[in-house]
């Protein structure tokens, strides 16, 4: 089973370039979660920092119960094993084919036979169906098979935790639909905790148990999906649908004019580019008939209905239709009347994305909501 990963007070700069301070967030034992934020928001540096390659200068990152900015080196290197990491380049080697990618971190990392490393190696290959091409090159192959070969590789070592950066980029939409496909298997058949970094709308709809946003240097929101999906907040619905309209500019913030400029185009007819976003949110994807099931869904199903009533009425009506209750029972109910509900001591609690003295401390923070997330924002029509 995947082990939990908390990060609390995250703050990382480069000399004097901040890149986001006070990330806090849960990624749940076994689940899956996405972080989103627009381009250069810091999601790669974010992905490093988890795995050690980076180290920001302030907070915790606490993965399986022990501090990796604190630990021992030699702590730090056993913690590392844990991992397995599909960058966002692949980052294969370009003289090795296919099976010695794939095998090297067993050559590098473990004492085992080669006889073992052919079986494992090959196992992981079949897993992402490139057996048969192990021969090849990483540049005589197409990109999805390198991104596919990558996941061989990040697979290899069982890990317990999986980060996978852009699995998308420079793939078909139908081709990146597979890839979501197969991470879903893979976390059913290794319960891994998995953490997908991308800005890749269908893959935030369908794939997550979780998600995060990260913008203008901090994380606006995380928490399960059918917050995020649901949520009336403009730089979350904004980047969810693709528009020009709202807070997310080319160069990441808009100042008040462009975004009033761009509001009159809209209203007098011209497109704002983005897509309808349904009123319902699309199903998640399944792991593949024939797989297990997912157990970090199993616990996920769980965890949500433990802190649905602190969650928004719309997340709330998502959730319960995911786990299968009665729509009489909770359609007409008044969000009023489903917070009156609430238990008094939530495990879980809304709480404050960037305030940090006052995250809760039970076992599962895992729903970071800013009560107002766009306060540093510039505003429009004077809000
Ligand atoms: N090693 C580094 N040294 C200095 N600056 C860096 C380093 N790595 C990243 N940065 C800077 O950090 C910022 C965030 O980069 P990052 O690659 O994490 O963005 P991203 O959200 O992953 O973007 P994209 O969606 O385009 O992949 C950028 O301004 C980048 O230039
Ligand atoms: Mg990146």
């Amino acid at each position: 089973m995947g082990v939990e990963v908390t990060t609390k007070n995250l703050t990382k700069s480069f000399g004097s370039q901040n890149i986001w301070s006070d990330v806090s967030l849960t990624l749940p034992a076994g689940e899956v979660s996405v972080l989103l934020g627009p381009s250069g928001t810091g999601k790669s540096v974010f992905l490093k920092s988890l795995i050690g390659l980076l180290r920001p200068e302030e907070g915790e990152i606490i993965i399986d119960g022990t501090d990796i900015l604190t630990c021992s080196s030699s702590e730090l290197y056993e913690i590392r094993k844990m991992f397995g990491v599909l960058f966002q380049d692949g980052a294969l080697f370009g003289s090795m084919n296919l099976y010695d990618n794939t095998a090297f971190p067993l050559r590098e990392h473990t004492k085992k036979k080669e006889s073992e490393i052919r079986q494992i190696t090959m196992e992981k290959l079949e897993m992402v169906g490139l057996i048969g091409a192990e021969d090849k090159l990483p540049g005589e192959i197409s990109g999805g098979m390198r991104k596919r070969a990558g996941l061989a590789r990040a697979l290899v070592m069982d890990p317990k935790i999986m980060l996978v950066d852009e699995p998308d980029s420079g793939l078909d939409p139908v081709r990146t639909t597979y890839t979501s496909q197969l991470l879903m298997d893979i976390n059913a058949q290794i319960d891994c905790t998995t953490l997908i970094v991308s800005h890749n709308i269908n893959i935030a709809r369908t794939v997550p148990d979780n998600m995060g946003m990260l913008f203008l240097k901090h994380l606006v929101m995380f928490g399960p999906r059918e917050v995020l999906l649901t949520s009336e907040e403009p730089v979350v619905k904004q980047f969810l649908s693709g528009s020009m309209i709202g807070p997310i500019g080319m160069s990441e913030e808009k100042d008040s004019s462009q975004m009033e400029a761009e509001a009159a185009r809209v209203a007098a007819g011209h497109s704002d580019g983005g897509v309808d976003v349904p009123d319902e949110i699309a199903p998640q994807m399944q792991p593949t008939p024939g797989m297990p099931q997912r157990q970090g869904e199993l616990r996920r199903k769980a965890r949500v209905r433990q802190i649905l009533p602190t969650l928004p009425h719309k997340a709330q009506i998502a959730i319960r239709r995911d786990l299968g209750d009665d729509p009489a029972e909770f359609a007409t109910t008044a969000p009023a009347q489903v917070a009156a509900q609430a238990p008094e001591a939530a495990p879980v609690s809304i709480q404050k994305a960037y305030s940090g003295d006052d995250s809760p401390t039970g076992a599962y923070p895992t729903t970071q909501i800013d009560e107002n997330p766009t306060d540093h924002l510039p505003k429009v029509d004077g809000r």
